[in-house]
């Protein structure tokens, strides 16, 4: 079977953690969305580009190509590799605002859906059960309490060594869920049938066994 799995939720709550061990199992294609829009920014700020001036956010949108290095996924910026950079604080702390521009949305969203067309996928992201794929086979939406949240983000960046100020961190969580949730254009939100996880108390292998049953039954 090739079903489409769409994951949705807060920062920092575990949605790529789960998306990528549930693809390996599944042997299906894991698509992080966020990453798209972490690229996105990154190229704006390298070029500058004000989001207020819609002629600048289509010319850097132009021939632009964010896509994913086969086997490690990734994050490639017209194929050069920038998984560190757009993990850290310069693109943490615009990602929430490009990507609230409906131009760069209706940029991205038709080639994540190309991506899924032929199933056995899995993406996670804010409106993937939404917007995205609103017939996925299946939709989780992943939530996990706020301080569980931050300390998980401090130690993925530690692993990666990215610098990790803790009040930073808090401060930008806090920041993007409120500007994502109320945002015009694909507000993050639960759909309707979407299965509510609560990982917070949860080990990782307890998590992905969660995500696995319901995959299961599907
Ligand atoms: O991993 P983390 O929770 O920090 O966020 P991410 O998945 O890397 O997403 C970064 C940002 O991209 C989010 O805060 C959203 O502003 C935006 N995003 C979005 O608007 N729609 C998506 N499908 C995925 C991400």
């Amino acid at each position: 079977m090739s079903h489409v799995i769409a994951i949705d939720g807060f920062s920092a709550c575990g949605k790529s953690t789960l998306a990528r061990a549930m693809a390996k199992r599944l042997n299906y294609r894991f698509i992080d969305t966020g990453a798209m829009y972490r690229m996105i920014t990154l190229h704006f700020l390298r070029n500058e580009v004000s989001l207020e001036d819609e002629g600048a956010v289509a010319g850097a949108l132009e021939g632009l190509r964010v896509d994913f290095l086969p086997g490690s996924n990734d994050a490639l910026l017209n194929g050069e590799n920038v998984e560190t950079e757009i993990r850290g604080r310069a693109v943490s702390d615009f990602v929430s605002p490009v990507a609230a521009v409906a131009a760069v949305r209706r940029w991205v969203v038709p080639q994540q859906q190309a991506m899924g067309k032929a199933g056995g996928i899995v993406m996670d992201g804010r409106d993937i059960g939404t917007v995205v794929f609103p017939d996925a086979d299946l939709k989780l939406f992943i939530t996990a309490d706020r301080e569980t949240r931050i300390q998980r983000r401090i130690q993925e960046l530690i692993a990666k060594g990215i610098p990790a100020d803790p009040e930073a961190i808090a401060n930008n969580l806090d920041e993007r869920d409120r500007i994502d949730s109320t945002r015009q254009d694909s507000p993050l939100r639960k759909a309707d049938d979407a299965i509510e996880i609560d990982n917070s108390s949860l080990s990782l292998q307890e998590f992905i066994e969660v995500g696995m049953a319901e995959a299961a039954k599907i």
